[in-house]
């Protein structure tokens, strides 16, 4: 996997603090590989201190690029020259990509869920959708389906409070009342009809693997999709309610693939096709030990 790193090696990297545990490494040395690019991507521990430094001293050694991951993820925004309309209004950056003057901030994140949903042919326009959790990463989920034109999202929280501040940033931010938040415990209360539902909650994730927000199987009769963010598990017992009544359910491992491949395009002007990410995702699921 290694390069031959020469005088003309560009360098992208991740900050974020612990990085240890991280798949990108792979993702991008295996993408710059695949696209013969002179090209090495390296993993920074950053302490919060260093934020400041790390970002204005990544851009003076020349790095093409950069991604960002916890905690670090708002800490960055003050040092770029330029954010992302969708990472501004989310408040969150995990990429960094040079121009001319500093650099410009993007979650691709977000855009990678957005794309991990449309290779799944998973729609966002014009659908009704039920989010669960209002955490920071159903936060995210909130601005990215209004982002791209959801007609209705119901957002569904054990502390309602939190659900309905994200509501209304989000409406405020896109100018519709496209979020409408609940308690959870109000489920009952969603229009009847088939949603897509979004599991942004951390409750199932390893080694929790039997827990789940909504344990109530009529509740999943409104699902004819269901998305969980967590990969791991890579079965959750939201996905297996789901498909107990009888929709498709998907694990959050290809909104990681496609964080890193958004990233890899942006910082190379390159485009990577369908079956290159899909041989990324071999190895990824590999790594992780997931068979299916
Ligand atoms: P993240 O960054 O992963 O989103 P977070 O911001 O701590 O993490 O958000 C965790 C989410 O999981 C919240 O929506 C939280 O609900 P509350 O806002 O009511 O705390 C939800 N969550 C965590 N544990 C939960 C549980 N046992 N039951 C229901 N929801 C839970």
């Amino acid at each position: 996997m290694m390069q031959n790193i020469d005088g003309k090696t560009r360098t992208c990297g991740l900050i974020g603090n612990p990085v240890e545990h991280t798949l990108s490494p792979m993702i991008h040395n295996t993408l710059a590989q695949m696209k013969n690019h002179n090209l090495v991507y390296v993993p920074f521990r950053v302490e919060e201190a260093g934020v400041e430094h790390a970002v204005y001293g990544a851009y003076e050694l020349n790095i093409l690029g950069m991604n960002v991951t916890v905690p670090h993820k708002s800490a960055v925004i003050p040092f770029l020259q330029e954010v992302d309309r969708l990472a501004a209004n989310i408040g969150a950056v995990n990429t960094l990509v040079r121009t001319e003057d500093g650099y410009k901030g993007y979650n691709t994140d977000m855009t990678g869920l957005y794309r991990a949903m449309m290779s799944e042919h998973i729609k966002i326009e014009d659908a009704g959708i039920i989010l669960l959790g209002a955490g920071g990463a159903a936060r995210a989920v909130a601005f990215m389906c209004a982002h791209y034109q959801a007609k209705q999202v119901y957002m569904l929280n054990r502390s309602v409070e939190k659900a309905k501040q994200v509501a209304q940033e989000v409406n405020s931010a896109v100018g519709r009342a496209c979020i409408v938040p609940m308690a959870l415990s109000d489920y009952k209360k969603i229009p009847q009809g088939k949603y897509l539902a979004i599991q942004g909650t951390s409750v199932g994730l390893y080694p929790d693997v039997d827990a789940v927000v909504i344990e109530d199987a009529e509740f999943y009769q409104l699902i004819h999709t269901g998305y969980d963010l967590i990969y791991k598990p890579a079965k959750t017992k939201f996905m297996t309610l789901v498909e107990q009544a009888g929709g498709k359910a998907y694990h959050g491992l290809k909104m990681l693939l496609y964080q890193g491949v958004d990233a890899y395009e942006l910082w190379n002007q390159t485009t990577v096709s369908e079956e290159e990410a899909m041989q990324i995702y071999e190895q990824m699921k590999r790594a992780l030990g997931i068979d299916e």
